[in-house]
C-alpha cells in the first residue's frame, strides 16, 4: 500500500485554555469528541464549568470530562483533585440520559473532603481585604493537602491505612472544629466503587488498540499555578505539557488552543485590558459572561496578544480555536492589546511585565467592528475573515476551528 492510501494513526490531542479559562473548551472538546474514543480530565477540580449546549439543553460539567453528552469513555487522571460529592450528582444527572456511564476515576486521585472547602473559605477570608475570589470548591487547598501528604487519595478510602486524625488535627490550626467526614466517606465510598482504576495504563491500552483520546485541560495558562498570574491563579498547572503528568504518560501530544475573542476572567487578579463601562456590559450580556460555577459576573477585557503569546509559547500551540466570534458582531468598537506601556517603555514579553502586571497599561490596535458579520454560504464575512488572519499572523497559528454560537452546530473548520 502507498503510503498516502495508509490511514493516518489517530493521535491524542491536547486541548486547552489560552486566558483565565472559559474560552469554551466544553464545546470543542464535545464538537471534536466524534474522531476520539475517550476524552480524559488531566487537571483542576470541581471549580471547572464546562458548558455544553446541545438543541435546548444545556449542560454544565465541572468534573466529568466534556465527552460524557456523546456516551464517550470517560477517564480522569490522578492529576485531578476529585470531589466525590459533586462527582455523584454528575453521575446521577447522566443515569436515564446516556445508556451506560463508562467512567474511569484513577485510584490515585486526590480526593476533596469536607475539611478542603472549610479551608478554602476560611484562607479567603484570611486573606482579608485582597482575597482571590476562589469558586471555594476546596481545589487549591486539596492540592496543598496533598503536598503536605494530608489528602486521602481515592484508593485510600477503601482501605483502614490512611490516617485522617492528622488532617483533622492540622486543620485545627484554623482555630475551626474540623468538620465531621463520616458521612462523606459512605458517600463517596458508594460513588467510587467500582469506578477506580488506573486510568494512564488505560490510556496507553487505548493507543495500543489504535484509539485516541482527547486530554482536556480545564481553567486557562493564565491561571497555571507556576506561569500564571500569582497569586491570582488556581492550585495546578494548566499548562498542556501537563497533560502527560496529570494522566501518567510519556509523550505530548498535538496541541489544539482555545481562546475566545475578546478575553473574561471570574474573580481577583490582574487583567490590563479589561474594559469598565458599557461596553464591557454589553459584551458581558450578549456574551451571557456569568461564571458556570459560582455565577459570578465575568470581567471583560479586549484581546491581549502579550499574554496571548506568552501562552501559545508555554503550550506550543499551532493550531487555534476561536469562539464566541457572533458575540462581537453586536459591538460598535473592535480593539486588541499589542504591547503594555510601563514608566514610558513598550512592553511585548509577558514575563517582563509579570512583576508589574498590576500596572501597566494596554497599547490599543484599533480594528474595524465586526458589526452584522452574518454567515453566508458558509463563510465569514471580510471583517470577521481579516480578523481571524490578524490574529494567525501575530500568534503565529493556524486558526482551525471558529465558533460563532453556543449551540453545537454553530461551529465551522477552516
Ligand atoms: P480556585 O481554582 O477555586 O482556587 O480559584 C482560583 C482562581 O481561579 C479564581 O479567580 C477562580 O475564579 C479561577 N478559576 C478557577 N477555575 C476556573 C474556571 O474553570 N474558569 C474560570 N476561572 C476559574
Ligand atoms: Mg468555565
Amino acid at each position: 500500500m502507498s503510503k498516502a492510501k495508509k490511514k493516518k494513526k489517530k493521535e491524542n490531542a491536547t486541548i486547552v485554555g489560552l486566558q483565565w479559562g472559559d474560552e469554551g473548551k466544553g464545546k470543542i472538546v464535545d464538537y471534536l469528541a466524534d474522531d476520539f474514543e475517550a476524552v480524559a480530565r488531566f487537571n483542576g477540580g470541581s471549580n471547572a464549568g464546562h458548558t455544553i449546549v446541545i438543541g435546548r439543553e444545556r449542560h454544565v460539567f465541572h468534573l466529568l470530562p466534556s465527552g460524557a453528552p456523546k456516551g464517550k469513555e470517560l477517564l480522569i487522571g490522578p492529576g485531578v483533585a476529585v470531589d466525590p460529592v459533586v462527582l455523584s450528582e454528575e453521575v446521577a444527572l447522566l443515569a436515564g440520559r446516556v445508556t451506560q456511564l463508562d467512567l474511569r476515576v484513577d485510584g490515585r486521585c486526590t480526593l476533596v473532603t469536607p475539611l478542603e472547602k472549610v479551608m478554602d473559605v476560611a484562607i479567603e477570608e484570611m486573606r482579608g481585604a485582597r482575597p482571590l475570589g476562589t469558586t471555594r470548591r476546596g481545589v487549591g487547598p486539596a492540592y496543598a493537602m496533598r503536598a503536605l501528604r494530608l489528602a486521602p487519595r481515592a484508593i485510600d478510602i477503601f482501605s483502614d491505612n490512611f490516617d485522617f486524625n492528622s488532617a483533622r488535627t492540622f486543620h485545627r490550626f484554623l482555630s475551626e472544629p474540623p468538620p465531621s467526614i463520616s458521612e462523606w466517606l459512605s458517600l463517596s465510598r458508594k460513588v467510587l466503587k467500582g469506578k477506580l482504576g488506573d486510568v494512564a495504563s488505560r490510556v496507553a491500552e487505548l493507543n495500543e488498540e489504535g484509539k485516541a483520546v482527547i486530554f482536556e485541560g480545564s481553567q486557562g495558562t493564565l491561571l497555571d499555578v507556576f506561569f500564571g498570574t500569582y497569586p491570582y491563579v488556581t492550585g495546578a498547572p494548566t499548562i498542556a505539557n501537563y497533560a502527560a503528568a496529570g494522566l501518567g504518560i510519556s509523550t505530548n501530544t498535538d496541541v489544539l488552543g482555545v481562546l475566545k475573542c475578546y478575553t473574561t476572567r471570574v474573580g481577583a487578579g490582574p487583567f490590563p485590558t479589561e474594559i469598565r463601562g458599557r461596553v464591557g456590559e454589553k459584551i458581558r450580556e450578549v456574551g451571557k459572561e456569568y461564571g458556570a460555577t459560582t455565577g459570578r459576573p465575568r470581567r471583560v477585557g479586549w484581546l491581549d496578544l502579550v499574554a496571548l503569546r506568552y501562552a501559545v509559547r508555554l503550550n506550543g500551540v499551532k493550531e487555534l480555536a476561536l469562539s464566541k466570534v457572533d458575540v462581537l458582531e453586536h459591538v460598535k468598537e473592535l480593539k486588541v492589546c499589542a504591547a503594555y506601556r510601563l514608566d514610558g517603555r513598550e512592553i511585548e514579553d509577558f514575563y517582563e511585565a509579570l512583576s508589574r502586571i498590576e500596572d501597566v497599561k494596554p497599547v490599543y490596535r484599533e480594528l474595524k467592528p465586526l458589526l452584522h458579520a452574518e454567515m453566508t454560504d458558509g463563510r465569514f464575512p471580510r471583517t470577521v475573515e481579516s480578523f481571524i488572519e490578524l490574529l494567525e499572523e501575530e500568534l503565529k497559528a493556524r486558526i482551525s476551528l471558529v465558533s460563532y454560537g453556543e449551540e453545537r452546530s454553530r461551529t465551522i473548520e477552516r
